[in-house]
């Protein structure tokens, strides 16, 4: 395994589109374990592939509820209970804001295999949910921050 270098919000990469994996070969776990390396050693919570600035639609994500999730093609079905909390990323060090999120979000995904799943993530892992799947459409969570 390797560790990634993070892309900061200075990048203009940072705000391209992802495009969707469809190619769930060797090659992707690679990037895939490449991703979880880099996460843990930078002791984040979520760390989208665009942030490693490889343009597709997948993140890996330490949740609460499930441990390590690596979502692919992310699809947000439902989206629950609006709060307000404070949010960091990776790639803005040495910021942080509140934002507006769900905290009850149901996803329809592919896991590394191409295998679908739907699952209902709550309170923080909702939260990280959205923020990965905004940094798959361009947008950072200093974006939506309120005051
Ligand atoms: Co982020």
């Amino acid at each position: 395994m390797a560790r990634l270098t993070i892309i900061k919000q200075d990048n203009p990469l940072i705000r391209k589109q992802s495009k969707i994996v469809d190619d769930f070969s060797p090659r992707l776990h690679e990037i895939l374990d490449n991703m979880q390396e880099t996460l843990f050693h930078a002791r984040g919570m979520g760390l989208a592939a665009i942030q490693v600035g490889i343009l597709y639609r997948m993140a890996v994500i330490i949740t609460e509820e499930y441990g390590v999730v690596e979502i692919i093609n992310p699809i947000i079905k439902t989206a629950k209970n609006q709060r307000v909390d404070s949010e960091g990323c990776l790639s803005c060090p040495g910021i942080s804001g509140r934002v507006r999120r769900p905290h009850l979000v149901t996803l329809e995904y592919q896991d590394r295999n191409g295998k679908k799943h739907t699952q209902t993530f709550r309170g923080i892992d909702a939260v990280c949910c959205c923020h990965e799947i905004d940094h798959m459409n361009g947008i950072l969570f200093i974006d939506k921050m309120e005051q």
